[in-house]
């Protein structure tokens, strides 16, 4: 069977009380959205269709990639009903599945579930359903004396009484055969909101003899976003849920509660993740790594026995195996560590490949560079990348010793085995094997000190 897939995403969010588009806000570092398009790839949608409306530009921009998507725009934001019979237009048949863009918590699973029931009774119109009675704002379920679906009320516009009979609420999850479809056209405008709801169409398709049922699955799987607590609540939950999977598969948190890790992110067995860090991005970590406290990894492979000491940025870095990087590091995009090398404390890094073995211990800066093996780089060692206007490279090969307090002008290379010596502005190369040394001959003046005390004696 054809299954269509519809993601309501154009509502403003007013309780956001924000100027980004509600469904870009981000939950551990990606857009709402993107969770409910993951979640309905499993299920090989023919066609998915995501209706925007506030901010519809940037939220187009933002689902770069998504290529196999198409989105429709409501002009006027007038309800989930009205949304999804726009997005109808954008099929020929089939059944559709609905979503809302603001449930970032739905699992692949619970949408097969609720496809995997839904055939087996030959239903017209499946809904998922949950109960928690903490929270409130959802469509209540209105059921009859025998107990079958009536219909779907939102708390707002429920009575006490409906309230305390009626516990069961609305998910916002539906899949409907093409025969209840008609329906959209025909719900009203709701007199008190001004809006369509979709969830007239449940009423509707019940009234008149079709077969509707509500599925319940767990309440944490449909929690919306509708204000920045429950974004915090939604990602609490998300959190909790990664870190326990990666503890599961071999990982040590010193304390979970205090590290976030992103949905995509990999970690390898017997790696021990510090507080206050954070892994974002597609970032991979091998095994038996150690991330220290204060560190924030970004879109980054790291390898097998790596050690990131405390407050250390990477981002869009590779570092090989054995390495050890910080405290107080910075690799910048394109930074190509390899293995057993050291990047020590105040180092920055940028565009910039590092070969096995090679120590920069200290206050350094390498951009544009690339550097060789075993090779030696001094404290406060600078590339001086830029004049300005363009940018020029450094090469360092393989065993070179460059002196502390060095900066190698670029373009310039500095040939194997070389040595720079402290202190040298280098501005030519300096061939394999020589040593450098750019700085004005030293003079001791004799007995110089003990002058100038007596001199300034005299004057008092
Ligand atoms: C909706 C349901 C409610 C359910 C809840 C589950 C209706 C009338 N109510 O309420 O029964 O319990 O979801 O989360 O459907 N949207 C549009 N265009 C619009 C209006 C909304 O695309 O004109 C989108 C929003 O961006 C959002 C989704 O539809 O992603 C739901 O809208 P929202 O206003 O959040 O509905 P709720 O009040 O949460
Ligand atoms: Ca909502």
């Amino acid at each position: 069977m054809d299954l269509n897939v519809v993601i309501l995403a154009a509502g403003r969010g007013k309780r956001m009380n924000s100027q980004t588009p509600k469904v870009l806000h981000q939950v551990l570092g990606r857009p709402m959205l993107r969770y409910a398009i993951d979640a309905v790839k499993p299920l090989r949608p023919r066609k998915t269709v995501v209706v925007i409306g506030n901010g519809a530009d940037l939220v187009k921009k933002n689902m770069a990639g998504e290529d196999h998507i198409s989105f429709v725009v409501q002009e006027r934001l007038l309800g989930t009903g009205h949304a999804l019979a726009i997005a109808k237009k954008e099929f020929k048949s089939g059944r559709v599945l609905v979503l809302n863009g603001d449930c970032p918590l739905i699992a692949s699973g619970t949408l097969k579930m609720l496809s995997a029931r839904h055939n087996r009774n030959r239903n017209a119109l499946s809904f998922l359903s949950f109960t928690d009675d903490s929270i409130s704002g959802y469509g209540r379920i209105f059921r009859d004396e025998r107990g079958r679906v009536a219909g779907i009320v939102e708390d707002k516009h429920a009575t006490p009484d409906e309230r305390k009979k009626f516990k069961e609420l609305n998910g916002g999850v539906y899949l409907l055969e093409e025969e209840v479809l008609g329906y959209l056209e025909k719900i009203r405008k709701n007199k008190s909101s001004g809006e369509y709801y979709l969830t007239d169409i449940v009423k509707m398709a019940a009234g008149s003899g079709k077969k509707v049922e509500a599925y319940t699955c767990p309440a944490e799987e449909i929690r919306g976003v509708n204000d920045r607590e429950e974004l915090f609540g939604v990602s609490e939950i998300l959190k909790r849920r990664i870190t326990r999977k990666w503890m599961q598969k071999g990982v040590t948190f010193i304390d979970p509660q205090t590290s976030f890790v992103g949905p995509l992110v990999h970690i390898g067995k017997d790696t021990i993740v510090y507080p206050n860090t954070y892994l974002e991005g597609r970032t991979r970590i091998g095994k038996n790594c150690v991330i220290y406290p204060g560190s924030r990894i970004y879109e980054s492979v790291l390898g097998d026995g790596i050690v990131i000491k405390d407050n250390t940025v990477i981002e869009e870095s590779r570092i090989g195996d054995g390495s050890a990087i910080g405290p107080f590091a910075h690799l910048r995009p394109r930074s190509i560590i390899g293995r057993s090398v050291k990047i020590g404390n105040f180092v920055e890094t940028k565009k910039t490949f590092i070969s096995d073995g090679t120590k920069a211990s200290h206050l350094t800066y390498l951009g544009d560079a690339v550097i060789g093996k075993n090779v030696n780089i001094g404290a406060g060692t600078i590339t001086c990348n830029y004049d300005g206007k363009n940018k020029f490279s450094t090469v360092i090969e393989s065993d070179v010793f460059i002196g502390s307090d060095s900066q190698l002008v670029a373009p310039v290379k500095v040939g194997k085995g070389a040595y720079v010596a402290a202190g040298a502005t280098v501005t030519r190369d300096v061939p394999s094997g020589d040593l450098a040394i750019s700085r004005a001959r030293q003079q001791n003046l004799k007995g110089w000190a003990k002058k100038r005390r007596e001199e300034s004696r005299v004057k008092s």
